[in-house]
């Protein structure tokens, strides 16, 4: 059957394991694996600005033999003219897989239901669930084992950073916590779901106001832009609402002493992280954006080997 990836939940404990041990054997050897031989063509469309996404995915599917379409929703007729359904209809019959960065959740669970070729969320309002295979590699290459892990994002809990780390980070079985002020708290849905797959994984959400509580023996310290695409006419409110979960040497001292740093990037340094922390020993985030493309490689690979005859 056809599977997608359009938030973190979509992966059970068992498949999110599977794919972040075949990164890791992916990146041992980054030519070994010819998935896309043919060369197949993956559309990769982008409606939001992307650097890191666009690269990875870019580089990724060269990588496995394949060809990359990289479509800009500017010049295309998807985003006005066309149905993300009709849109997937005509992909289908040319490219083997559709990766797309969009704004709404519900065109990408459109697009999914009207194609047999596997979707792939490059970051939507709600979820940016490549990201967090990225960020699971890089913790499992610095801190061994995932399960049990406390994690500790801070800033805007409604993002998508922070909604992915809710449910991908249970359904490793770690222990998220979500430092926000009360109006940025996670959406409900979103801590019901994470609440119901810690159930399985022993892992365990919880949301916090006090960033000093949320900080204190993290073993992960994470944060993203307090303005994310889409959000630029709240840039003011924001920075005076999410000042105080600002990410500082001290919030790194409160955390356990072999704590490590990770932010998606891009980072607004002084903003929600001082260059102290991202820029100093702890951090990790170079790692990180590296392992976008191995994580990413791990994923195609993965839903190719899942999808219809
Ligand atoms: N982290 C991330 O998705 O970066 P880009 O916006 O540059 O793709
Ligand atoms: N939360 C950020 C992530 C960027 C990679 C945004 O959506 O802009």
């Amino acid at each position: 059957m056809t599977r997608h990836l359009l938030r973190d939940d979509d992966l059970t404990p068992a498949e999110q394991a599977e794919i972040l041990d075949l990164a890791i054997e992916l990146k041992k050897d980054r030519w070994a694996n010819k998935a896309l031989a043919g060369p197949q063509t993956v559309a990769v469309i982008f409606d939001k600005s992307s650097t890191r996404t666009r690269v990875s995915f870019a580089v990724g599917i060269a990588d496995l033999g394949g060809s990359p379409l990289i479509i800009s929703t500017a010049n295309s007729q998807l985003g006005g003219k066309e149905t993300p359904s009709d849109t997937a209809r005509v992909l289908e019959r040319q490219v083997a897989a559709i990766v797309w960065r969009t704004y709404a959740q519900a065109g990408l669970e459109e697009m999914a239901a009207g194609t047999r070729v596997p979707v792939v969320n490059a970051l939507s309002d709600d979820f940016h669930p490549c990201q967090l295979l990225a960020d699971l590699l890089t913790i499992r290459e610095h801190k061994g084992d995932l399960k049990g892990l406390t994690l500790t994002f801070f800033g805007d809990g409604q993002s998508n950073m922070a909604h992915s780390y809710a449910l991908a980070g249970v359904t490793a079985g770690m222990h998220v916590r979500i430092a926000s002020p009360a109006d940025y708290a996670p959406r409900a849905d979103v801590v019901e779901a994470a609440d119901r797959r810690a159930a399985e994984t022993g892992g365990s959400i919880t949301l916090l106001t006090d960033p000093v509580e949320a900080a204190a023996g993290a073993d992960v310290v994470v944060t993203d832009t307090w303005v994310s695409m889409g959000k630029e006419e709240e840039k003011l409110a924001r920075i005076r609402d999410l000042g105080g979960y600002k990410v500082t040497p001290e919030t790194m001292t409160l955390a356990d002493s072999e704590a490590i740093f990770i932010h998606c990037l891009p980072a607004d340094r002084g903003y929600e992280v001082d260059s102290e922390v991202i820029d100093g020993p702890q951090s990790v985030v170079w790692d990180e954006a590296e392992n976008r493309l191995h994580a990413q490689k791990a994923l195609l690979v993965w839903l190719l080997g899942k999808k219809d005859a």
